[in-house]
């Protein structure tokens, strides 16, 4: 079986690539390198000890991926391909309304014309902007994100949902909450492309000495210790709730419609100065910082009520923070591995 996986060289992508070669799938992978780069496709392999076909084009050329339908025999799609820096979202609107929608729309259009089911979405906790109560689950209502690349994800889910009723398909919206980790044999992990925006990449590296002090953005928060608490998810724990996902839309034995969604986190918040200081324990290392004002458009707190993945996907993250921090730092010695 031949899944489809945009994006499949970018982070997340990447890992889940692994997990479908490791339980057994054909992949077929189509990356604009746009926010890639080639020698994760060769890391991918030497993990795996498989060959993922690599199509190295945007999706926004429909004629393209036409062909790479009709080459194939596709029977699932999984979605990563976004742009997903979320200050430049809000200077680019267009262009992110653009990469994000139409390259969904243009895969949404094969697979009806195929009438091929079984499509993954991969979407945010974004979607749910600072939520009421806590942990957050899927009934928690929605709230228009206030970037803009928050928004291409609620509209893609929207796009998705019409999709799947209007043609009886069967589809899972994965919201996840803050991925973070590398892969274990060091080889695949985040890409640092220009300063980092989130947490752990920034932390990563102002270890390393590449940054020389981490801004903690607020810590007047009402939380314990006064900065913001986010839900740390390990990439390869998520990666394996994409494999799970989509098992479950592919045996689904009946010809109805079916809309899954999911909140993929571990269940627990831990704070911007809990997350230093694992990252500090696990790796032995001293990570400068200093306090700063709050960014704008950050929410106070945020963590997921996992039980719902639990019980119909049979998954559960599995790794510590510290383990998954641990894995960042090797990723990081690899990165500086490649350069000398
Ligand atoms: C961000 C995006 C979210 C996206 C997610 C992907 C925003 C507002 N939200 O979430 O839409 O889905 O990344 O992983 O950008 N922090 C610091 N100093 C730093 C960097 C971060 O103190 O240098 C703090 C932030 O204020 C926040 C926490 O660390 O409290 C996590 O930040 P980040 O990793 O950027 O993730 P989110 O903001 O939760």
């Amino acid at each position: 079986m031949a899944i489809l996986v945009t994006g499949g060289l970018g982070y997340i992508g990447s890992h889940t690539v692994v997990e479908l070669l490791n339980n057994g799938f054909e992949v077929v992978i189509i990356d604009d390198l746009s926010n890639s780069e080639k020698f994760i496709l060769k890391n991918i392999e030497e993990i795996t000890k498989k060959k993922p076909v690599f199509y190295p084009f945007d999706l926004k050329r429909k004629e393209l991926l036409t062909q790479v339908f009709d080459a194939h025999k596709i029977d699932g799609c999984i979605n990563f391909a976004a742009s997903k820096a979320v200050g430049e979202s809000q200077l680019k609107p267009i262009d992110y309304y653009e990469n994000n929608l139409f390259s969904l729309i243009n895969i949404l259009q094969e697979f009806k014309e195929r009438r091929l089911s079984s499509f993954i979405f991969s979407s945010s906790c974004t979607v749910y902007g600072q939520a009421d109560t806590m942990p957050i689950d899927e009934n928690t209502p929605l709230r228009m994100p206030e970037s803009v690349y928050g928004k291409t994800k609620q509209m893609g889910e929207e796009i998705l949902i019409d999709f799947a009723k209007a043609y009886h398909r069967k589809i899972s919206l994965l919201r996840y909450f803050n991925p973070i980790g590398a892969h274990p044999s060091g080889k695949i992990g985040e890409l640092p492309i220009g300063v980092p925006n989130n947490l752990v990449p920034y932390v990563m590296q102002t270890a390393a000495g590449i940054r020389e002090k981490l801004s903690i953005w607020g810590n007047d928060y009402d939380t314990e210790d006064g900065t913001a608490v986010r839900d740390y998810i390990y990439v390869v724990d998520l990666a394996k709730a994409h494999v799970a996902a989509l098992q479950r839309l592919m045996n689904d034995p009946s010809d109805e419609t079916l809309i899954d969604i999911y909140n993929l986190g571990t269940g627990k918040g831990s704070s911007v100065l809990e997350v230093i200081k694992a990252f500090e324990l696990a790796n032995n290392v001293t990570v400068p910082y200093q306090i700063c004002e709050r960014r704008e458009g950050d929410i106070t707190i945020a963590y997921a009520n996992p039980y719902k993945a639990e019980k119909e996907l049979n998954w559960k993250s599995e790794t510590s923070l510290e383990e998954a921090l641990r894995t960042v730092w090797q990723w990081q010695k690899y990165l500086e591995s490649r350069k000398v």
